[in-house]
């Protein structure tokens, strides 16, 4: 990230300053998706919480958006949401919801600023948690933390947090403190505000009251808390206040500490205080940075990059949306903008801005926000559109493929259906796909095991295309590029190794490392990479 990050910047402009761009980031089953829903409930983007779920895996190979739009009959259809909330703008950014290792999450969390770190009282820092957290920590991204499903026999709160410090090596300060769990939680000691919150068990949609009091000793408190579970709160905060770190928000922007809150999604209960929290501590738009210069968000030329491509939103269209995160600038509809990979103008007359309701066209986006681009293809994951200026966004990673298997249409006579479906995965950063020279059939790429089974089930649900992966004679894939002689002098004596991948690049197929040794050395003018640099 950017050197200048959290230094003493400008102030930006109002419309960036309330911008809060951020991703939530869980284990399976931790309540991301009920914390979402309830996010878009108090930010009036939705009028009430659904209650339709599917259960297990399959409601988790696609991203929980969309698992919330089949299940719970709400229209979302997105892979980021804008809602209002008080007077902070958030723009929460989908992580994909599969438990394997996933790029398409790591690239996610290059459009963000902060994240919302999702843990199972019960369960503490689970495996996926971990993962992903470390991905916000290679970014030093700022994380908030909220310990779900208090309402269920939890650990001990000192455990919790202890189990963080160690686990993950960041400081905790807590922002409340739980009052009692199970079936005995009834609220939580707002610490940062010297505040009561208490949980109405009769509506699960209904915020917490609030009651106002001046601290711990404050005989008003004895109204609402039983003896027994107000000597504790007494106690454990005092403890806490002893023990554990105090809020301090620089080093929570830095990735130093995380600010917890405790609380219950599927009651309501602390979602507005973690959204208060966000807006009040959480990070403006930050710069970006790019292989020419870092890009201040105050900056009034527009610039922003492709993160992720998604196709098929709609089944019945075949288009694509390309999100981009806007690094700089005010955008308004219809803008002439350069598509920097290809030098070519476009206009962007049809973006659309994810409002939780709908789709909606975007007449108008600020830095930090996220906007689709529907497109036919041209837009590409790490391309930059700006306004004439050439700029290279870095920083969002390319994956080399670790494992290749062959795959065939099930019926031979849909191979040509196949190659579209592998193409569009391909164009959307799922998969690398190769085309062999000699033969028939395809070879994929990916990083981790499950992503085979993810296509495949992608493929047959929206190409109706029943699909086999099986193992391949090769294990790694180089991309070759060097003078057009020496490389066409290359490929007549390798034919049986050669592919093209989706651009039509040519790539360089072995299972020995002894081969790319040999080719380095007979063809020193040929340059062979593991990845290849999505940008030009
Ligand atoms: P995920 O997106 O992180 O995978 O989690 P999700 O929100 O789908 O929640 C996983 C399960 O945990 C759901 O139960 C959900 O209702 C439950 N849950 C979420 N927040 C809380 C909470 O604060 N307290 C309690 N007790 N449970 C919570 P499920 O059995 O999978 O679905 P459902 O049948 O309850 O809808």
């Amino acid at each position: 990230m950017p050197d200048t990050l959290h230094s003493n910047r400008p102030a930006l402009p109002p419309e960036i300053a309330r911008r809060r761009t951020f991703a939530i980031i869980s284990h399976p089953d931790a309540g991301k998706t009920t914390l979402t829903e309830k996010f878009l409930l108090f930010g009036g983007a939705i009028q009430m919480a659904g209650q339709v779920r599917a259960k297990g895996e399959a409601r988790r190979t696609r991203s929980d958006f969309m698992k919330m739009e089949q299940e719970r009959g709400i229209s979302v259809s997105a892979s980021a949401m804008s809602f209002d909330f008080r007077h902070y703008r958030f723009n929460l950014v989908d992580t994909p919801g599969h438990s394997d290792f996933s790029e398409d999450t790591y690239r996610t969390l290059t459009a963000v600023d902060a994240a919302i770190m999702v843990i199972d009282g019960a369960k503490g820092v689970e495996s996926q948690t971990r993962k992903l957290f470390e991905v916000c920590r290679l970014r030093d991204l700022p994380i908030l933390t909220f310990c779900n499903k208090m309402d269920r026999e939890s650990r001990d709160t000192f455990e919790i947090i202890d189990e963080i410090q160690e686990n993950l090596a960041i400081d905790v300060a807590p922002a409340s403190w739980p009052i009692g769990m199970g079936r005995e939680f009834i609220g939580a000691y707002d610490l940062l505000h010297d505040r009561l919150e208490i949980m109405d068990r009769a509506d699960r949609n209904k915020v917490a009251e609030t009651v106002q009091i001046t601290g711990l000793d404050d005989p008003k408190l004895a109204d609402h808390v039983p003896p027994e579970l107000l000597k504790k709160l007494r106690e454990e905060v005092e403890m806490a206040r002893e023990l554990l770190p105090a809020f301090d928000r620089q080093s929570f922007l830095e990735g130093h500490m995380t600010p917890i809150w405790f609380g219950s999604a599927i009651n309501s209960f602390g979602v507005r205080e973690l959204m208060d929290g966000m807006g009040e501590y959480g990070p403006e738009p930050q710069p970006q940075r790019a292989a020419e210069r870092v890009i201040a968000p105050e900056e009034t030329a527009v610039t922003g990059f492709v993160f992720k491509v998604q196709a098929n939103m709609d089944p019945k269209h075949r288009d694509r949306v390309a999100f981009v995160r806007l690094a700089s600038g005010h955008f308004e509809r219809g803008m002439k903008l350069t598509h920097v990979r290809t030098g070519k103008p476009m206009a962007v007359s049809n973006p659309v801005l994810f409002l939780a309701a709908d789709r909606e066209l975007a007449e108008e986006a600020w830095a930090g926000d996220i906007i689709g681009i529907p497109n036919h293809g041209q837009l590409r994951i790490g391309d930059a559109l700006t306004e004439g200026e050439k700029l290279r966004f870095t920083g969002i990673p390319s994956f080399a493929p670790e494992l290749l298997q062959g795959v065939r249409a099930g019926d031979p006579m849909k191979a040509k259906h196949l190659e579209k479906a592998l193409m569009q995965f391909a164009e959307e950063g799922a998969a690398k796909v190769f085309k062999p020279m000699i033969g028939s059939g395809f070879i994929v790429g990916v990083v981790g095991a499950l992503q085979f089974e993810v296509l495949a089930s992608r493929i047959e649900q929206e190409y109706s295309l029943p699909v086999r992966f099986e193992g391949s004679q090769f294990t790694s894939a180089r991309w070759v590029a060097g003078p057009k002689a020496e490389l066409d002098r290359f490929i007549n004596v390798n034919k049986g190794h050669i592919a093209t991948d989706h651009d039509g690049d040519i790539v360089y197929l072995t299972r020995l490392q002894w081969d790319i040794d040999r080719i380095q050395r007979d063809y020193p003018e040929l340059k062979l990479t593991a990845t290849k640099e999505m940008m030009v």
